[in-house]
């Protein structure tokens, strides 16, 4: 039975993967070992077995023994840690969350139903590193997947709508704080029918402005509001976000050295944790619709095809209804007025879920059986 050492395992992404870990009953094929980065000593959880006392994350040495190490510590983590297990001689199996190693040219970025093929060759060819990927990307290959399988797309431009959850936990308790500002205070002018809208309006454009509305976090108002910018600028003017959607999405499927073109907008939204992405697609060639939705349909089995229908969309195609789940369900598929080949499509996916934590658990079942 393999080693597995779980480093991160309490934050979010960390504890998403330890409940899915529980559910497909992982913990069996293992001999799990749990580390910690601050509490070193304590009794660690019993959701795998006896709980035994956590081990020290930064010790080399107990690293060395795990033939599996899988990771949601994060990158600050993973750049202090892995460089020197990897100086000492380790050659075990190192999955990882956090995107620190994702574009090195030893390691894989992992989404079994989209490069199964890209992850068994490098398996075979004895690649030991496994990195998740960012989460917009995994969600849009696991949406378009079909078209990309059979060379069809010739580009993509996605523009996305992200939750809260991807900025991090304190994010997704200040969207809910600022949203409970806003209600506050106007509760009272809610309660009675007969007050002004415009007034309200006014009450809560100033709340949204003030000084008090809590945003240490986001640094400005993302409830009521959106930010039109996530993570750091690079020098091609796109944000670090949208860099990552062609470079990591060409690494996935094998094609950096003759790139798809994937390029697009990213905005944060007051979503929790479902991301979502209006996609223009240029296909090579001009497919109908049915045919194009039957393409998407076949090509895993958590993607879902919404009918192009106004009632349907509303209930099926939205964060809330995807929120917990691993449907990728994906709509709005019609051709748009620019040519035949011009599609435009809708998707949204659980961000902690297939977004972050799913490819991982699947990748240590590949290595573990
Ligand atoms: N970078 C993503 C976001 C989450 O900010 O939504 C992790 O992939």
């Amino acid at each position: 039975m393999n080693k597995v050492g779980l480093v991160g395992w309490r934050g979010m992404v960390g504890s998403v993967l330890m409940e899915r870990m529980q559910q497909e009953g992982d913990f069996a094929k293992i001999k799990s070992t749990f580390f910690t980065t601050s509490q070193a000593g304590q009794l660690g959880p019993d959701f795998a077995g006896e709980a035994t006392p956590l081990l020290n994350a930064y010790d080399i040495a107990a690293l060395q023994g795990m033939d599996i190490i899988i990771t949601c510590q994060g990158g600050d983590y993973t750049k202090e840690v892995y460089p020197k297990l990897r100086e000492s001689g380790w050659n075990g199996y190192w999955i990882d969350a956090a995107s620190a190693l994702r574009m090195e040219s030893d390691s894989i970025i992992v989404l079994d139903p989209v490069n199964k093929d890209v992850i068994e060759q490098g398996l075979e060819q004895g690649v030991k590193t496994f990195v998740g990927g960012n989460c917009t990307v995994s969600l849009m290959l696991l949406a378009l997947g079909g078209l990309f399988e059979r060379d069809l797309i010739e580009w993509v431009s996605p523009m996305t709508y992200q939750a809260a959850s991807g900025a991090g936990a304190k994010n997704m308790r200040e969207l809910i704080s600022q949203m409970g500002a806003i209600h506050a205070e106007v509760a009272d002018l809610l309660a009675d029918p007969a007050s002004a809208i415009l007034e309200i309006d006014k009450l809560v454009a100033d709340k949204l402005k003030s000084d008090s509305l809590p945003k240490d976090q986001f640094g400005v108002p993302l409830a009521g509001s959106l930010i039109p910018w996530i993570d750091v600028p690079t020098p091609s003017g796109q944000s670090k976000e949208e860099w990552k959607a062609g470079v990591e999405a060409n690494k996935i499927l094998g094609s950096s050295k003759n790139p798809v073109p994937i390029d697009g907008l990213c905005v944060r939204i007051g979503a929790m944790r479902c991301h979502s992405q209006a996609l223009t697609i240029k296909l090579k060639q001009d497919l109908s619709v049915t045919e194009i939705e039957e393409i998407l349909a076949s090509h895993n089995e958590w993607v879902k095809v919404v009918p192009n229908d106004r009632t349907i969309t509303a209930e099926e195609l939205t964060p809330v209804k995807v929120t917990g789940t691993l449907t990728i369900p994906v709509g709005r598929i019609r051709k748009l007025a620019m040519g035949p080949e011009y599609i435009s499509a809708f998707t949204v996916g659980d961000q902690l879920l297939w977004g972050a934590a799913e490819p991982l658990r699947r990748m240590l079942r590949i290595i573990t059986g």
